[in-house]
């Protein structure tokens, strides 16, 4: 198992091109949380976002799951924050300004972007979603989108095992 990661190009697009295959080889782990808490961390550290981290719906309620950065929010209700959007109207939400999104949690200040990606159960159900917040404005695109896109693929491999 790879033991760093390294990421090559300039792009974000290149970025996570050479990120995905490492991924891939992070979630042959076969314990998830194991495997869970790597990828996190290859993508926090590998792209350099400010954080990154799952939330797990328990309860009827997303819980804080492996994580990298700051201290956070530990429980979202159904339908609140930028996660519980997510989750409730079971698509990815992109806030270019998290100060102008109405009931965005702030969990640090330094959060000033975000993108949140839903993960699938097996019925369909979100049994997580994937939380990435940048401490730059407008720092996600179409481009996280689609790629992010595979990584939730990776981790809903995981998940569903
Ligand atoms: N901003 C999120 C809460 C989680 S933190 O960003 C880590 C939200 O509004 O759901």
């Amino acid at each position: 198992m790879a033991e760093t990661i390294t990421i090559n190009g300039t792009t974000r697009h290149e970025q996570y091109e050479s990120l995905l295959p490492q991924l891939k080889s992070l979630a042959k782990e076969p314990d998830q949380y194991a495997a869970l808490g790597n990828i996190i961390s290859a993508l926090k550290y590998g792209l350099g976002f400010f954080w990154v981290g799952a939330y797990i719906v328990k309860n009827n309620e997303l819980i804080l799951g492996p994580f990298q950065g700051t201290v956070a929010c530990t429980r979202i209700g159904f339908g609140k924050g930028v996660c519980g959007h997510a989750w409730k109207d079971k698509k990815v939400v992109i806030v270019d300004n998290v100060n102008t999104f109405e009931g965005h949690i702030a969990c640090s200040s330094e959060s000033k972007s975000e993108i949140v990606l839903p993960i699938y159960g097996k019925s369909g159900d979100v049994v997580m979603v994937l939380d990435i917040d940048s401490d730059r404005l407008a720092d996600f695109s179409s481009v996280d989108e689609q790629w992010l896109g595979k990584v939730v693929n990776i981790i809903e491999g995981i998940v569903n095992k």
